[in-house]
């Protein structure tokens, strides 16, 4: 018995493998950006969806070229996004984003892709505030694309102390993670936030409660928790699971060698070249670390430092109030993702 399992997981470990790097040898998360006036794949003012904070060209952005760059791997060609495919293909199914805002940033250009195919098919939106969750249904084709708003993915609860911040629980969150044919997890941003609006305010391990701890470390055993549950409840013949990655920002020119800059304010083109100066993120390392320790298949969208490299693709000033160099711009480098998503999906 025991070894029937140990060889069931060998040959997960080998299926993610082999998904990570393509069926024809092609690492898709390694390669660079070019132009192409074929982009962008929709335009802002066909897709009403768009919230402000991701509208940079309705916002005001002067310059467009940013539009204008397709991601192309090294060692092969990235299937251009086929909206009216992806929608036959998943018909009858129910896909859903879990995480933050770049959750949110993700289900809209998804949208937007989706949108821009059928512009004609019938669609409805369904909010259900009381669970975070809103649901977009292309009716025509039974497809919906739901947003499930959770930014830590484990449990916070009000207590008689305060909000606790439940890192080795999921039992609240989990609820609505069931009997769905796609699953894009992710989580990050938030565990660095500090002062007056983090939404916490103690850690619970294991019964015991902190204050603070390393978020990076608190990261950890949260994603640890997820993996947990993911291994013990998914079907991976009705389910496909992904994790989004970490999404990178830019804050800092050091890392793409402009010193002295302290923000993506007036950056217009992407880097040349496939690797980023200032090297990756210690949060993709420990996502890495946790994922290749679980023994179901989940799929890793490595989008880090494809969107490391798109210093110009962030709304800076053109978004809310104040300078984002976190989010991106729709359209814009979410819907290479969604690429990513849907080659991983076709094959
Ligand atoms: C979007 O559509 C409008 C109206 O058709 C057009 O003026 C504009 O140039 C288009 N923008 C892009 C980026 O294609
Ligand atoms: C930017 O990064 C460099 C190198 O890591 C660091 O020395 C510098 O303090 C950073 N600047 C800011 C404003 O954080």
């Amino acid at each position: 018995m025991g070894s029937w399992i140990h060889y069931c997981s060998s040959v997960a470990v080998l299926l993610l493998i082999l998904l990570l790097h393509g069926a024809n040898g092609c690492d898709y998360f390694k390669g660079s950006w070019v132009f192409d006036p074929s982009y962008p794949l929709y335009n802002s003012s066909s897709c009403s969806f768009i919230e402000k904070e991701f509208n940079c060209q309705n916002n005001g952005r002067p310059d467009s070229l940013y539009l204008k760059y397709r991601w192309k791997p090294s060692d092969c060609d990235l299937p251009r996004f086929d909206g009216l495919d992806f929608l036959r293909r998943n018909r009858g199914k129910r896909i859903m984003f879990v995480g933050d805002s770049l959750s949110l940033n993700q289900w809209k250009s998804l949208i937007c892709l989706l949108h821009s195919a059928v512009p004609h098919a019938k669609f409805t939106i369904v909010n259900q505030p009381e669970n975070h969750l809103t649901i977009f249904t292309f009716q025509d084709y039974g497809v919906s694309v739901m947003l499930s708003r959770n930014v830590y993915l484990v449990d916070l609860v009000s207590e008689k102390i305060g909000r606790v911040l439940k890192l080795d629980s999921v039992k609240e969150t989990s609820k609505g993670w069931n009997n769905l044919d796609v699953l894009i997890f992710n989580t990050w941003h938030w565990w660095n936030r500090r002062g007056p609006t983090q939404p916490f305010d103690y850690f619970e391990v294991g019964n015991k409660i902190y204050k603070d701890m390393d978020r990076l470390a608190a990261f950890q055993i949260a994603l640890n928790t997820w993996a947990t549950w993911v291994d013990t409840n998914i079907d991976p013949t009705k389910t496909r699971v992904f994790f989004q990655g970490i999404s990178p920002s830019h804050y800092n020119g050091t890392d793409w060698n402009e010193p002295g800059l302290k923000n993506c304010q007036g950056q217009k083109i992407p880097l040349n070249g496939n690797t980023y100066p200032g090297g990756l993120p210690p949060a993709l390392t420990v996502l890495k670390r946790v994922l290749s320790s679980m023994s179901k298949p989940v799929y890793l969208l490595d989008v880090t430092e494809l969107s490391l490299l798109r210093k110009d693709g962030h709304p800076s000033s053109y978004g809310l109030a104040g300078m984002d160099c976190s989010h991106w711009c729709l359209p814009g480098v979410p819907d290479t993702w969604n690429q990513l998503l849907y080659n991983a999906l076709i094959h």
